[in-house]
Protein backbone atom coordinates (compact mmCIF):
# COMPACT_ATOMS: atom_id res chain seq x y z
CA UNK A 1 0.00 0.00 0.00
CA UNK A 2 1.87 3.20 -0.89
CA UNK A 3 2.15 6.21 1.58
CA UNK A 4 2.44 9.48 1.01
CA UNK A 5 5.02 11.33 3.63
CA UNK A 6 5.21 15.18 2.32
CA UNK A 7 3.48 16.08 5.32
CA UNK A 8 6.15 14.75 7.61
CA UNK A 9 8.42 17.83 8.30
CA UNK A 10 10.38 18.86 11.55
CA UNK A 11 11.46 22.73 11.83
CA UNK A 12 14.83 22.62 13.51
CA UNK A 13 15.79 24.93 15.91
CA UNK A 14 18.33 23.46 18.40
CA UNK A 15 20.99 25.05 17.49
CA UNK A 16 23.31 27.02 15.56
CA UNK A 17 27.07 26.32 14.51
CA UNK A 18 29.58 29.64 13.47
CA UNK A 19 32.40 28.90 12.06
CA UNK A 20 34.27 31.56 14.19
CA UNK A 21 33.75 29.58 16.85
CA UNK A 22 34.79 26.20 16.11
CA UNK A 23 37.39 24.23 17.22
CA UNK A 24 40.47 24.04 14.84
CA UNK A 25 40.53 20.74 15.38
CA UNK A 26 37.30 18.86 14.53
CA UNK A 27 37.95 15.75 16.58
CA UNK A 28 37.94 18.58 19.59
CA UNK A 29 33.92 19.64 17.87
CA UNK A 30 33.06 15.84 17.85
CA UNK A 31 34.07 14.88 21.29
CA UNK A 32 31.59 18.49 22.34
CA UNK A 33 28.75 16.68 20.18
CA UNK A 34 29.35 13.36 21.40
CA UNK A 35 29.44 14.13 25.06
CA UNK A 36 26.22 16.48 24.05
CA UNK A 37 24.46 13.14 21.93
CA UNK A 38 24.84 10.96 25.11
CA UNK A 39 23.07 13.29 27.17
CA UNK A 40 20.50 14.11 25.06
CA UNK A 41 19.54 11.13 23.08
CA UNK A 42 19.48 8.89 26.64
CA UNK A 43 22.62 6.56 25.55
CA UNK A 44 20.19 5.01 22.80
CA UNK A 45 22.91 3.64 19.97
CA UNK A 46 24.30 7.33 20.16
CA UNK A 47 27.84 5.29 18.78
CA UNK A 48 26.05 4.14 15.92
CA UNK A 49 27.20 5.29 12.53
CA UNK A 50 26.57 4.57 9.19
CA UNK A 51 29.70 2.90 7.00
CA UNK A 52 29.30 3.49 3.39
CA UNK A 53 32.14 1.62 1.15
CA UNK A 54 32.73 1.23 -2.42
CA UNK A 55 31.43 -2.24 -3.09
CA UNK A 56 32.97 -5.02 -5.64
CA UNK A 57 29.92 -4.79 -8.04
CA UNK A 58 30.55 -0.72 -8.56
CA UNK A 59 27.32 -0.22 -5.80
CA UNK A 60 28.14 2.22 -2.72
CA UNK A 61 27.00 -0.08 0.49
CA UNK A 62 26.12 0.82 3.64
CA UNK A 63 25.60 -0.54 6.80
CA UNK A 64 25.59 0.41 10.58
CA UNK A 65 28.56 -0.57 12.91
CA UNK A 66 29.31 0.71 16.64
CA UNK A 67 31.88 3.40 17.10
CA UNK A 68 33.93 1.92 19.67
CA UNK A 69 36.61 4.37 20.12
CA UNK A 70 37.54 7.55 18.60
CA UNK A 71 41.63 9.07 18.86
CA UNK A 72 43.38 12.32 17.56
CA UNK A 73 43.84 9.70 14.57
CA UNK A 74 40.39 8.29 13.56
CA UNK A 75 37.52 6.34 14.60
CA UNK A 76 37.40 2.57 15.34
CA UNK A 77 35.15 0.11 14.75
CA UNK A 78 35.26 -4.15 14.93
CA UNK A 79 34.05 -6.24 12.24
CA UNK A 80 34.62 -9.45 10.46
CA UNK A 81 37.43 -9.07 8.18
CA UNK A 82 36.05 -11.43 5.62
CA UNK A 83 32.57 -9.67 5.07
CA UNK A 84 31.49 -7.68 1.98
CA UNK A 85 32.66 -4.81 4.24
CA UNK A 86 35.77 -5.76 4.95
CA UNK A 87 36.69 -7.27 1.40
CA UNK A 88 35.11 -3.82 0.30
CA UNK A 89 38.00 -2.11 2.10
CA UNK A 90 40.50 -4.96 1.18
CA UNK A 91 39.96 -3.65 -2.46
CA UNK A 92 39.42 0.49 -1.90
CA UNK A 93 39.79 1.98 1.46
CA UNK A 94 37.60 5.08 0.65
CA UNK A 95 35.17 5.00 3.31
CA UNK A 96 32.20 7.31 4.59
CA UNK A 97 30.74 7.56 7.89
CA UNK A 98 27.55 9.06 9.13
CA UNK A 99 26.23 9.83 12.77
CA UNK A 100 22.33 11.10 12.88
CA UNK A 101 21.17 12.56 16.36
CA UNK A 102 17.27 13.33 15.78
CA UNK A 103 16.73 15.12 19.26
CA UNK A 104 20.52 17.35 18.23
CA UNK A 105 18.92 18.11 14.96
CA UNK A 106 22.55 17.27 14.21
CA UNK A 107 24.21 15.01 11.44
CA UNK A 108 28.03 14.07 11.39
CA UNK A 109 29.49 13.33 8.22
CA UNK A 110 33.38 11.60 7.68
CA UNK A 111 35.33 10.76 4.80
CA UNK A 112 38.25 8.59 5.20
CA UNK A 113 40.91 6.02 4.88
CA UNK A 114 39.94 2.71 6.52
CA UNK A 115 42.76 0.44 8.04
CA UNK A 116 43.01 -2.29 9.61
CA UNK A 117 44.27 -1.81 13.59
CA UNK A 118 47.38 -3.37 14.83
CA UNK A 119 46.79 -6.97 15.80
CA UNK A 120 47.18 -6.34 19.46
CA UNK A 121 45.01 -3.40 19.66
CA UNK A 122 42.73 -5.91 18.63
CA UNK A 123 43.36 -8.56 20.39
CA UNK A 124 42.76 -6.29 23.41
CA UNK A 125 39.18 -4.77 22.64
CA UNK A 126 38.34 -8.92 21.81
CA UNK A 127 39.32 -10.04 25.19
CA UNK A 128 37.02 -7.70 27.02
CA UNK A 129 34.26 -8.77 24.93
CA UNK A 130 31.20 -10.80 26.35
CA UNK A 131 31.99 -14.56 26.00
CA UNK A 132 28.64 -15.13 23.61
CA UNK A 133 30.31 -12.24 21.46
CA UNK A 134 33.62 -13.78 21.05
CA UNK A 135 32.19 -17.01 20.30
CA UNK A 136 29.50 -15.62 17.91
CA UNK A 137 32.52 -13.88 15.88
CA UNK A 138 34.15 -17.31 15.26
CA UNK A 139 30.44 -19.30 14.91
CA UNK A 140 29.37 -16.40 12.01
CA UNK A 141 30.65 -16.63 8.56
CA UNK A 142 29.01 -12.67 8.46
CA UNK A 143 27.87 -11.84 5.01
CA UNK A 144 28.02 -15.57 3.37
CA UNK A 145 24.99 -17.26 2.17
CA UNK A 146 24.07 -19.71 4.99
CA UNK A 147 21.50 -22.52 4.51
CA UNK A 148 19.27 -21.87 7.43
CA UNK A 149 18.50 -20.12 10.54
CA UNK A 150 19.76 -23.14 12.44
CA UNK A 151 23.25 -23.13 11.27
CA UNK A 152 24.40 -19.72 13.38
CA UNK A 153 23.11 -21.84 16.69
CA UNK A 154 25.22 -24.73 15.33
CA UNK A 155 28.13 -23.34 14.93
CA UNK A 156 27.72 -21.22 18.34
CA UNK A 157 27.73 -25.08 20.24
CA UNK A 158 30.49 -26.03 18.23
CA UNK A 159 32.81 -23.30 19.29
CA UNK A 160 31.47 -23.26 22.62
CA UNK A 161 32.33 -26.86 23.11
CA UNK A 162 35.70 -26.43 21.25
CA UNK A 163 36.99 -23.42 23.55
CA UNK A 164 35.25 -25.11 26.74
CA UNK A 165 37.17 -24.08 30.08
CA UNK A 166 39.49 -22.08 27.84
CA UNK A 167 39.96 -18.94 26.87
CA UNK A 168 38.76 -17.69 23.63
CA UNK A 169 41.52 -16.29 21.08
CA UNK A 170 40.59 -13.85 18.78
CA UNK A 171 39.93 -15.03 15.29
CA UNK A 172 42.32 -13.57 12.70
CA UNK A 173 39.30 -12.81 10.29
CA UNK A 174 37.77 -10.19 12.88
CA UNK A 175 39.32 -7.15 14.01
CA UNK A 176 38.95 -3.62 14.13
CA UNK A 177 39.25 -0.76 11.49
CA UNK A 178 39.96 2.81 11.83
CA UNK A 179 38.89 5.30 9.78
CA UNK A 180 41.58 8.44 9.58
CA UNK A 181 39.72 11.25 8.29
CA UNK A 182 40.27 13.40 5.55
CA UNK A 183 37.22 15.49 5.76
CA UNK A 184 34.18 15.98 8.68
CA UNK A 185 31.43 18.14 8.30
CA UNK A 186 28.87 19.03 11.01
CA UNK A 187 25.46 19.65 9.82
CA UNK A 188 23.07 21.54 12.76
CA UNK A 189 19.26 21.75 11.64
CA UNK A 190 18.44 25.38 11.07
CA UNK A 191 14.64 26.82 10.49
CA UNK A 192 13.81 26.81 6.69
CA UNK A 193 15.99 24.33 5.64
CA UNK A 194 18.98 26.90 5.74
CA UNK A 195 21.03 24.61 7.66
CA UNK A 196 24.50 25.16 9.17
CA UNK A 197 27.30 23.07 7.59
CA UNK A 198 30.67 23.45 8.53
CA UNK A 199 33.22 21.11 6.57
CA UNK A 200 37.07 20.53 7.74
CA UNK A 201 39.25 19.68 5.27
CA UNK A 202 42.17 18.50 6.00
CA UNK A 203 45.47 20.08 4.59
CA UNK A 204 48.22 18.52 6.05
CA UNK A 205 48.74 15.90 9.24
CA UNK A 206 48.06 18.62 11.32
CA UNK A 207 45.80 21.69 9.69
CA UNK A 208 42.27 21.86 8.78
CA UNK A 209 40.41 24.31 6.33
CA UNK A 210 37.33 25.37 7.91
CA UNK A 211 34.52 25.76 5.51
CA UNK A 212 30.99 26.92 5.07
CA UNK A 213 28.23 24.84 2.76
CA UNK A 214 25.06 25.78 1.28
CA UNK A 215 22.33 23.85 2.51
C1 LIG B 1 22.82 -0.80 15.66
C2 LIG B 1 23.69 -1.74 14.86
C3 LIG B 1 25.01 -1.92 15.22
C4 LIG B 1 25.83 -2.78 14.49
N1 LIG B 1 27.15 -2.86 14.82
C5 LIG B 1 27.97 -3.64 14.08
C6 LIG B 1 29.37 -3.64 14.33
O1 LIG B 1 29.89 -2.92 15.20
N2 LIG B 1 30.15 -4.44 13.56
C7 LIG B 1 29.63 -5.22 12.56
O2 LIG B 1 30.38 -5.93 11.91
N3 LIG B 1 28.32 -5.21 12.28
C8 LIG B 1 27.47 -4.43 13.01
N4 LIG B 1 26.14 -4.38 12.71
C9 LIG B 1 25.63 -5.21 11.58
C10 LIG B 1 25.94 -4.48 10.26
O3 LIG B 1 25.00 -3.44 10.06
C11 LIG B 1 25.94 -5.42 9.05
O4 LIG B 1 24.71 -6.11 8.97
C12 LIG B 1 27.05 -6.48 9.12
O5 LIG B 1 28.26 -5.91 9.59
C13 LIG B 1 27.30 -7.09 7.74
O6 LIG B 1 27.59 -6.06 6.83
P1 LIG B 1 28.24 -6.31 5.40
O7 LIG B 1 27.62 -7.56 4.84
O8 LIG B 1 27.90 -5.10 4.59
O9 LIG B 1 29.73 -6.47 5.60
C14 LIG B 1 25.29 -3.52 13.41
C15 LIG B 1 23.95 -3.33 13.05
C16 LIG B 1 23.16 -2.45 13.76
C17 LIG B 1 21.73 -2.24 13.33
Amino acid sequence: MPKDLSNYRRVYQRGELDENSVPENPIELFRDWFVEAEKEEDCIEVNAMSLSTNGLDGFPRIRVVLLKKWTWEGFIFYTNYNSEKGKAIAQNNKVSLAFFWPKLERQIKIKGLAEKLPENLSDGYFEQRPRGSQIGAWASPQSEVIPHKKFLQQGYQEFEQKFKGQEIPRPKHWGGYIVKPVEIEFWQGRPNRLHDRIRYRLLDDYSWKIERLGS
